[in-house]
């Protein structure tokens, strides 16, 4: 396949031969052609070579209606066409370069370029996307000021916005209208943005730490101005937390924020002028739940944290992707730990890692987070990227500790502010601050893969001598046979016989110790008696650790353990190591039992009435299906399902009236509040029934009913929703989907929720469900969110169904791919990622899934994302 030679490579970068001073755009905006004429101001690159050709990326779907240099038409003698490259061959020294070009926005449903979302327009840029407007020097290192004339329809359109400050306003008699916006800091095309649209809004300000207002504005539907209030409250925050702690200002007069229904990704940070996915910034108590609420200021303030760390400095090329997101999630982690409970957060984000991005990593896709090549970008918006990037970035702070990293950061904000940098650059910066060595560190930015930690230790009586040993190794990847060792930085702590810490040195209790080499030993003299070894407190590094640990002992860490992520850690790797004893019983045709071991310590958990809720809540959540799947060698899904009920229905009776106790003590009086203590009740509340209903008794389907008919927020109703959807009272199922139908068929997202939980039912017949409600009228296959929640949900999150062993689940994706390849192509390889993992399952299932790939390999037309995913799974 021709494809192949699209690869590009790291090893291949070459400074920009040209760079843009300055771009002015003017954009006629109609219902069937829109225009846009593009003024460059080019001048050549001193680093990049005088006399070279003058290269422009534009999409095959962009008409070029006319290009000129310097008031020259050209035409097509004088440039050369090389799939999205336009080479103007020559050109002096200093330029200006006019373009027209036509395209067709209200047909564009691969959400890339300017695209319309119910009946607005708007522009999704990152990463290539700007080269779907125009033609164009599309690469983040190409960076100009941008003057930006968006005409349109007033009556249909009457809010214009790009990037920056509104500068002129016009009106013509044909009942158009026109404003040019002018943006003074240079930026990369990746961050343009344009919106029109029939649009209300909130405004706020906010007294900046130099004390300038800055403007607020979120904009929104009518429908849901009483949405907006939570983002503007949590972008504040955001705005107030980043010079706090990172002494970061805002610097534009105006921040706005708009929300879009349709959208591939979240949100997205265009300067000044972040466009959002409905889902990451609509938030009001009747509709959304408490993730819902917590993912909006996370969100909201990830966006906002990008005017530093992404837009004043930014990548250098789309292989230091993760110097911005990588970053950005590591900020954003802190500012929700420092605005909610920091333990449940860290809890969230270590789960989700070990879970998805730990697979990812163990999968065909694996990838350093500075990839080293790709073929498609978009293929590259990964859980790595984002999730380890950000664990990478926390290892350096816990490597430097907290005054030295700001340090490090202040350096780094100096020294490249204007700049399109690389990972490289941030980790000079944080070495030159703080005087630390990174060399060996930066192996983590070249390695993929997860390593693996494996310990040993002895304990000498007579000596008083405590002796930690330590294996390291990092399992081959794609393209990568051999590792080399890590620096690896291990919080740990000692506990003695009655479960207090050990004082190891300088009185500290946690150390940081520095792995290094591939086998290391750490001695500790004055230990008076075996003591009970913490180890990778808070998850101080992305790594998989083995500890042979008794059960005993780890109930021992989960009830006396000083650090509240080791807790909760223990409760895991506890229920884990009595899950897949229970997985190889039910594999052999043992009858099941359960450990009692488990039901005491949940037990004296729930009784404990001084604990935090929210952790009660995070350890009592038994470990998912696909966190026991990613530690599985071969992944037996029926048995793995089949173990946690039973594990949960077996809980559930040994500990029922404990469980109904605190389900009743948890109950909240008083107007709804996302705030942690109440979110924290709510969680443990809904904890609590759930594993009620894993009872089966009726009775408890009809304590979940009340819940449902008595809540007053999102979270209560969906959680009991769900329990009963799932459930065996198939009546009662059908009753109350209906129902929740009925009161929310206008609020989209909650139609969405209603979408998710029948997709995710575990019960037999959730395919043909799914396949109904396909159908359904609030169903479109145009909207990612709703293809999220359908397709996303039955094909990523109910494995039970969704790897029946007929195939069948196999084949309704396979067909589905088909169809979204070329109406979505970044939507469709996403979809994609249950069937790469084909190598973990029996035989049977591998066979069918790879039928299903090679099905889609085999057709016409693929996208380069779908190609990727799927040449490279089945290499
Ligand atoms: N840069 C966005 C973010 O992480 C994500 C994004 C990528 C959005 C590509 C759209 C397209 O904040
Ligand atoms: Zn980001």
């Amino acid at each position: 396949m021709s494809q192949e030679l699209n690869e590009i490579f790291l090893k291949d970068y070459q400074a920009p031969r040209y760079l843009i001073e300055s771009t002015d755009m003017h954009f006629e905006l109609h219902e069937q052609d829109t225009l846009v004429r593009t003024r460059m101001q080019v001048t050549a690159n001193v680093d990049g070579g005088a006399g070279a050709a003058f290269e422009l990326f534009g999409h095959e779907d962009v008409e070029l209606c006319r290009i000129a240099i310097n008031d020259q038409v050209l035409s097509e003698k004088d440039y050369q066409r090389q799939g999205e490259k336009l080479i103007v061959k020559s050109v002096p020294a200093s330029f200006l370069c006019e373009t027209l070009t036509r395209i067709q926005p209200q047909d564009n449903t691969a959400l890339e370029g300017l695209y319309k979302s119910d009946g607005m327009f708007c522009t999704q840029c990152e990463a290539e996307g700007f080269r779907r407007i125009t033609f164009y020097p599309d690469r983040p290192d190409v960076m100009s000021v941008f003057r930006t004339t968006v005409e349109a329809d007033k009556a249909l359109y009457p809010v214009l916005l790009s990037n920056g400050n509104p500068v002129e306003q016009g009106e013509s008699d044909d009942g158009r209208h026109w404003i040019t916006w002018e943006d003074p800091f240079p930026k990369p095309a990746y961050l343009f943005a344009l919106v029109a649209g029939d649009l209300e809004y909130i405004e706020d300000s906010y007294p900046t730490m130099s004390d300038r207002d800055v403007k607020l504005l979120i904009y929104g539907e009518a429908k849901d101005l009483d949405k907006l209030e939570y983002a503007m409250a949590s972008l504040k925050n955001a705005m107030r937390w980043d010079e706090e702690v990172y002494g970061r200002e805002y610097d534009l007069d105006i921040y706005m924020i708009v929300a879009v229904d349709f959208f591939n990704m979240g949100a997205m940070e265009n300067k000044g002028l972040n466009i959002f996915n409905t889902s990451c910034v609509l938030a009001h108590p009747k509709t959304t739940t408490d993730a819902g609420f917590q993912r909006v200021e996370g969100v909201v303030a990830h966006e906002y944290f990008h005017n530093w760390s992404g837009n004043r400095v930014t990548c250098r090329d789309w292989f230091q992707l993760s110097l911005k997101e990588g970053f950005t999630v590591f900020r954003d982690a802190e500012f929700s730990a420092d605005m909610n409970s920091r333990t449940v957060k860290r809890v969230e984000d270590v789960a989700l890692l070990r879970t998805a991005q730990f697979a990812e990593d163990a999968g065909p896709m694996a990838h350093p987070i500075r990839p080293a090549s790709f073929i498609e970008i978009s293929n590259f918006y990964t859980l790595t990227i984002y999730e380890k990037g950000a664990e990478v970035v926390r290892m350096i702070h816990t490597l430097l500790g907290e005054e030295q990293f700001r340090a490090g950061s202040d350096l780094y904000f100096e020294r490249h502010d204007g700049q399109a940098v690389t990972t490289d650059d941030f980790v000079a910066a944080m070495e030159d601050a703080s005087g630390r060595d990174l060399s060996q560190f930066r192996l983590w930015y070249s390695q993929a893969g997860t390593p693996e930690l494996k310990f040993s230790d002895e304990y000498d009586p007579q000596a008083h001598r405590y002796v930690l040993h330590v294996q390291q190794s990092c399992p081959a990847s794609p393209g990568q046979a051999t590792k080399e060792p890590m620096h690896i930085p291990l919080a740990m702590g000692l506990l003695d016989q009655q479960g207090n810490d050990l004082t190891l040195v300088n009185g500290e209790t946690t150390l940081v110790l520095d792995v290094t080499e591939a086998e290391q030993s750490f001695t500790f003299e004055n230990i008076q008696s075996r003591p009970v070894p913490s180890l990778l407190r808070g998850f101080s590094a992305p790594v998989k650790s083995h500890y042979p640990y008794q059960r005993d002992e780890l109930v021992f860490l989960m009830a006396n353990d000083s650090d509240g992520f080791s807790r909760w850690d223990a409760a895991q790797k506890l229920a884990v190591d009595i899950m897949q004893s229970l997985i190889h019983d039910h594999q052999n045709g043992v009858a099941l039992t359960l450990d009692p071991r488990l039901v005491d310590a949940f037990r004296a958990i729930l009784e404990d009435s001084t604990l935090d809720k929210a952790m009660v809540a995070k350890v009592l959540t038994l470990p998912s299906e696909a966190y026991l799947s990613e530690l599985a060698t071969e992944i037996d899904v029926d048995a793995i399902h089949h173990v946690r009920n039973f594990v949960r229905k077996e809980l559930a009776q040994g500990l029922e009236s404990i469980l109904l106790s605190v389900y009743e003590a948890c109950e909240l009086a008083g107007e709804y509040s996302p705030d942690a203590a109440s979110i924290a009740r709510r969680s443990l509340r809904n904890l609590c029934l759930s594993y009620l209903m894993a009872t089966e008794e009726a009775r408890y389907l009809a304590l979940a009913e009340e819940q449902y008919v008595n809540a007053d927020n999102m979270t209560d109703q969906s959680a009991a929703l769900s329990m009963v959807a799932h459930s065996r009272f198939k009546q009662a199922a059908h009753k109350l989907l209906e129902r929740f139908y009925k009161q929310w068929q206008d609020e989209a997202l909650v139609v969405n929720q209603w979408f998710a939980i029948q997709a995710t039912n575990p019960e037999p017949g959730t395919l043909a469900d799914v396949e109904a409600l396909m159908q359904h009228p609030a169903f479109d296959m145009k909207n990612p969110n709703k293809l999220r929640a359908l397709l996303g949900g039955f094909c990523g999150q109910n494995a039970i169904n969704f790897h029946m062993a007929d195939g069948s689940g196999y084949r309704f994706l396979g067909d589905r791919i088909l169809e979204l390849n070329k109406q979505n192509p970044q939507v469709a390889s996403r979809m994609l990622t249950p069937l790469t993992r084909w190598k973990k399952y029996g035989e049977a299932r591998q066979q069918q899934m790879k039928a299903q790939l090679q099905r889609i390999l085999d057709s016409d037309g693929l996208s380069k994302d779908v190609y990727e995913v799927v040449s490279k799974s089945l290499a």
